[in-house]
């Protein structure tokens, strides 16, 4: 078809038939898809995540009744000492998980998660460990008690980087080293994924443009798909004092 005027009013003809359709199906409440999807429900990899006792301190809201219902009350959420990990699927890497479970103080500031050693065959996953990491990355239907990832943007503010420094060495030595050489204890963990960025060595690979705000960003909605998790939870004041230095070890 050479004719550009054709091809022009049967463009406009299939965009007045597409918003018609779009129109009609819209009309019926009925037809349009619940927000949040059910979460699904995998018998035998739920059953690795109760017999490892992860229950004990954990629960899982969005499956509550089918947990209890198949391995007796309280495998639902016993006492809340970990938080709620419905939706974890949306944040965490299956790596971040295993360097977790290793030594979570590794991955997670000040954690009081015990290590779960009995999920690796000496310094590999058994296959209950891969099973329950299965299972977590199933938790995929989002819940009042964890949004998804990506938080938003956020305007990065001027930090202290003495400040950061010293909350470097807290929340983000344990992967990228203590001096950002991308050598921390967790860092070998992640093998499926890329390593953590050896940041001293101006190692990363989104940042153009404004530095500060990119890894500001970095920091604030994680790099979902990989093991660089999102420090939300952190303070603004935080996240911008950890910038300010970790520009510097960038030499940005
Ligand atoms: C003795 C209590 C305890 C047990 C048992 C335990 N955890 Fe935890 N868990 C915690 C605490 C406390 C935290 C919060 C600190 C942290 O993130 O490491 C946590 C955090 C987590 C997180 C991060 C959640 C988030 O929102 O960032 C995951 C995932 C997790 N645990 C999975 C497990 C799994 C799977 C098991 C079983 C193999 C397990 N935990 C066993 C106490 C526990
Ligand atoms: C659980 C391990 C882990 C922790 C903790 C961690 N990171 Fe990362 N980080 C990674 C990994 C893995 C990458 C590489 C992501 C990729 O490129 O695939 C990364 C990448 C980065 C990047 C480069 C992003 C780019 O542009 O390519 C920056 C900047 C960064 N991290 C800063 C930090 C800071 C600051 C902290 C502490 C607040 C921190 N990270 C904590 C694992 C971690």
């Amino acid at each position: 078809m050479r004719n550009p005027q054709a091809i022009v009013s049967i463009g406009l003809v299939s965009l007045a038939a597409l918003i018609l359709l779009v129109g009609w199906f819209a009309a019926d409440p009925a037809d349009v898809e619940p927000v949040a999807a059910e979460q699904a429900f995998d018998r035998g990899l739920a059953e690795a995540y109760v017999k490892a006792g992860c229950w004990q301190c954990h629960s899982v809201e969005t499956l509550r009744d089918q947990l209890n219902a198949e391995f007796g009350a309280g495998a639902g959420g016993h006492l809340p000492v970990g938080p709620d990990l419905s939706g974890i699927a949306l944040q965490g890497h299956p790596d971040w998980h295993v360097a977790h479970f290793w030594d979570p103080a590794a991955v997670v500031a000040g954690s009081q998660m015990p290590a779960q050693r009995q999920l690796f065959e000496g310094e590999q996953l058994n296959a209950r460990g891969r099973d329950v990491i299965k299972f977590l990355m199933t938790l995929d239907a989002p819940s009042p008690l964890r949004a998804p990832w990506p938080v938003g943007n956020h305007e990065a503010q001027a930090g202290d980087a003495g400040r950061g420094k010293t909350l470097f060495r807290q929340h983000c030595a344990g992967c990228h080293g203590d001096a950002g050489n991308g050598d921390g204890p967790a860092a070998r963990w992640f093998v499926a994924t890329r390593p953590p960025a050896k940041l001293a060595q101006g190692e990363a690979y989104r940042i153009s443009g404004d530095a500060r705000q990119a890894v500001f960003d970095t920091l604030s909605n994680g790099l979902p798909g990989t093991g660089m998790p999102s420090f939300f939870r952190l303070s603004v004041q935080d996240r911008a004092d950890l910038t300010e230095y970790t520009v510097k070890l960038l030499g940005k």
